[in-house]
């Protein structure tokens, strides 16, 4: 895709993109009030937002027509995966929320992903729309548990294709597999990865850890960072760090 169709970028005079801060922060709060006062924290022009299934489960669709109205960028993170007619509907009802980035699981298959992209096509301004490949939370032996036994970088690099051959924008990932597969789907996919830790932060319950300039340089598009920021006692601070980090 050319940069000049990427929805809701900024070009300045000379052509360049503004303001497309790369780190997404991870709601993961329990209620509107919470995921309320940490956006006044910060501003649009630091980062963007990710709301997940929790918080939309538990603030819905108001909390994230708010996020956008307030200017900020909103990855919703539903992960949607269903038969092809129930997510291009999903889809279509998420994209008109004024999203700017929604996924769904590969694994939904290819009718599923080309439906899903339709569903966007139907937004005033389409989202980005991006696949989960295998989670990383499962290992090569929970995938055989499930009676796939194809070897899990391999799965993840099939899945991938098959997602940008549907139309979709990117995919999420780790960060340890972008440059496999950036080299795999080209230079335009959006790779968007979690599990980015600075070296100051605990690493929680991530496994495989990337540090932010290290994301950056394996060729992530975008970082999905939560507790290093959201947890820390002085949020505005640690995005603040982050952000120097990598500029
Ligand atoms: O707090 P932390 O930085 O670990 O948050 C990471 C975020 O990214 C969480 O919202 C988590 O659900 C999400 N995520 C992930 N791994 C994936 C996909 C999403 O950690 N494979």
């Amino acid at each position: 895709m050319a940069l000049s169709q990427l929805p809701q970028l900024g070009f300045d005079e000379a052509g360049k993109i503004m303001n497309d801060p790369k780190i997404i922060v991870a709601l993961d709060f329990s209620d509107h009030r919470q995921a309320i006062e940490f956006s006044r924290k910060t501003t649009p022009e630091l980062c963007r937002l990710k709301v997940g299934k929790e918080l939309f489960t538990s603030a819905g669709p108001a909390l994230v027509e708010a996020l956008v109205n307030s200017g900020f960028d909103v990855f919703l993170d539903l992960k949607f995966h269903d038969i092809p007619n129930t997510v291009n509907k999903a889809v279509a009802a998420a994209a008109k929320l004024g999203v700017w980035m929604l996924n769904v699981h590969a694994m939904g298959g290819v009718p599923m992903m080309r439906a899903a992209r339709e569903g966007v096509e139907l937004a005033d301004q389409r989202p980005f729309l991006i696949a989960v490949t295998v989670l990383t939370s499962m290992s090569p032996a929970d995938l055989r548990a499930l009676g796939i036994n194809t070897p899990l970088t391999q799965l993840v690099d099939q899945l991938a294709r098959k997602a940008i051959e549907c139309g979709l924008d990117g995919v999420v990932c780790s960060a340890q597999e972008s440059p496999g597969l950036r080299a795999s789907i080209g230079e335009s996919a959006l790779l968007v990865t979690p599990g980015i830790r600075p070296e100051w932060a605990a690493a929680n319950d991530q496994q495989r850890i990337v540090t932010p300039q290290q994301a950056l340089s394996n060729g992530a598009s975008y970082l999905v960072i939560g507790r290093p920021i959201t947890q820390h006692p002085e949020p505005a601070e640690a995005l603040r760090l982050i952000t120097e980090s990598i500029s």
